[in-house]
């Protein structure tokens, strides 16, 4: 049976969240504990993690600092989570930076790379590190928070764009992969969500005029409005969860009707 608004979708889950102290990342930490999950929060500094698990005041909490592009940090966060909390089901590879907003022309190389390391490196170590350790459990469920900018273009964001296209071909590797260890890999595509990431992108894109840059993505959207990281997280712990067992591969929007025209 169902349980009502996903109370107890994740009981006796463990989850592994990256970007755990951004938008999206914190909100689906809160939610999956909720839920009933224990989870270990990545995300980059120690000092924000520490705040995040404070601000969570869980026991079921934990965190850890590292960077996703690193394999090392990887093996050593699924590897802490596993000894810590017996075992991992559930992972959601959320870290990820948008980089500065520039036309290709002059987009800087040095830039390029680091956004491709954290986003599409990150997701490919991600996978990587995480699949046995789901395995072990007898099988489990991978969310990759990717982008609408996955599937089409957007001016000026070129390493994020590019970034985002590879990492949903990723996920169908993946999918094709860990299907025969009852591991399920899905993405999400979020349009613009109202946190920090489209605050930064709102004002490199209209320096002065950020308010202006945000309406004309209002008016873009079939529901005038962006979306909420509550909204990103409600998909995450759906796709998480075995309510979600004949999905694999798939790409899922929360874009407002944004790809719809
Ligand atoms: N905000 C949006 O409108 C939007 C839209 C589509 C997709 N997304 C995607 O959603 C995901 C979450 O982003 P968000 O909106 O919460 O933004 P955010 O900036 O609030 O969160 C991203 C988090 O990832 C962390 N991070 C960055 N680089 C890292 C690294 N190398 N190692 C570990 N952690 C790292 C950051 O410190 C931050 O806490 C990202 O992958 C982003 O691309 C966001």
């Amino acid at each position: 049976m169902l349980s009502a608004g996903g109370m107890n979708d994740l009981a006796g889950r463990v989850a592994v969240v990256t970007g755990g102290c951004g938008g999206i990342g914190f909100t689906t930490v809160k939610r999956f504990l909720g839920a009933g999950a224990k989870v270990l929060l990545v995300d980059r500094l120690q000092s924000e993690v520490d705040e995040a698990l404070t601000r969570l005041d869980s026991k079921d909490a934990l965190g850890f600092a590292g960077d996703v592009s690193s394999g090392e940090a990887n093996a050593q966060f699924f590897r802490a989570a596993a000894e810590r909390f017996g075992g991992i089901d559930v992972v959601v590879l959320n870290a990820g930076v948008e980089g500065v907003v520039r036309p290709l022309i002059e987009y800087p190389e040095a830039e390029f790379d680091r956004v491709v390391a954290v986003n599409l490196r990150g997701t490919f170590l991600g996978l990587k590190e995480a699949a046995p350790h789901l395995q072990r459990r007898g099988g489990g469920s991978i969310v990759v928070t990717a982008s609408v900018t996955g599937l089409v273009g957007s001016r000026h964001l070129g390493a994020y764009v590019a970034s985002e296209h590879a990492v949903l071909g990723l996920v169908k590797v993946a999918a094709l992969e860990f299907a025969p260890m009852k591991v399920r890999v899905n993405a999400i595509a979020p349009g613009p969500i109202e946190n920090r990431m489209m605050r930064s992108i709102e004002e490199q894109s209209g320096t002065g005029h950020a308010d202006q840059v945000k309406a004309a993505y209002n008016a873009q959207l079939a529901m005038g409005r962006y979306g909420t990281n509550e909204e990103i997280a409600e998909l995450a712990l759906f796709l998480a969860s075995t309510r979600a067992s004949y999905s694999t591969g798939g790409v899922f929007l929360a874009d407002g009707g944004f790809l719809a025209q």
